[in-house]
């Protein structure tokens, strides 16, 4: 039987990574596996390879063309992996050009994913969990410009739904309530 391809999204710092590990873990005690699968490190080898960037955070500066190259070419690697795959990416990437779309058409094509996952909290959680991350380089952006990224990612997810007939779920990752998020997501892979 073919796996079950589920995306999981959300904006940075909004812990879709915190609650992919912890649903995995629940789920593993039930024998229900899982390949995680980081879009943005497929990206970044091949970006790092090419000596176009340094650390991850630069992607999204990158020239269009090379971010829209990167993400076809990750998209038909993981594309090839079997079993049930858990891709952690974005809906949406906010570039200095504007959002840039993390599922377009070709992206799609090649994985068809089952279900889309959109893990969201509140704005200013969010905002204090950018600022209080220091393995990374967060853009730095108000709670009004994070509720428009929010709010776009709903959006465009709706497209993908139309494109592809997936599902789209979403999950809240609240303060102090990981573990409610983590449940919601491993009944989303069971
Ligand atoms: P990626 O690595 O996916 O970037 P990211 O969004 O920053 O992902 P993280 O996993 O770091 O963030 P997260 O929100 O999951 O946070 P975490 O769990 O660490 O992608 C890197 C780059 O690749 C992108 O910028 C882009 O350029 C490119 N890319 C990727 N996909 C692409 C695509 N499809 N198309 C084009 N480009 C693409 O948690 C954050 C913090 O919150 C932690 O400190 C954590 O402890 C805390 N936290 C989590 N949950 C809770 C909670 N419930 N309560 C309190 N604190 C919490």
């Amino acid at each position: 039987m073919a796996g079950k391809k589920v995306i999981i999204t959300g904006v940075p710092g909004v812990g879709k990574t915190t609650v992919v590990n912890e649903a995995l873990a629940k789920l593993k005690s039930e024998g229900v596996e899982y390949q995680p699968i980081n879009f943005g490190s497929f990206m970044f080898e091949v970006a790092k390879t090419e000596g176009l960037v340094q650390d991850r955070d630069q992607m999204r500066s990158l020239d269009r063309a090379d971010q829209k190259r990167l993400q076809q070419r990750a998209a038909q690697a993981i594309a090839r992996i079997p079993g049930n795959v858990l891709i952690d990416t974005h809906a949406s990437v906010k570039t200095p050009k504007g959002y840039l779309a993390g599922l377009p058409e070709w992206v799609l094509r090649e994985i068809m994913p089952d279900v889309i996952i959109l893990v969201e909290t509140d704005n200013d959680q969010i905002l204090m969990r950018r600022m209080t991350d220091e393995t990374r380089t967060r853009d730095k952006e108000g709670t009004r410009a994070i509720a428009e990224h929010q709010q776009f990612n709903r959006s465009i997810a709706a497209a993908y739904a139309m494109m592809t007939g997936c599902t789209i779920r979403i999950i809240t990752n609240a303060d102090h309530l990981l573990d409610l998020a983590a449940t919601d997501m491993a009944d989303v892979l069971r």
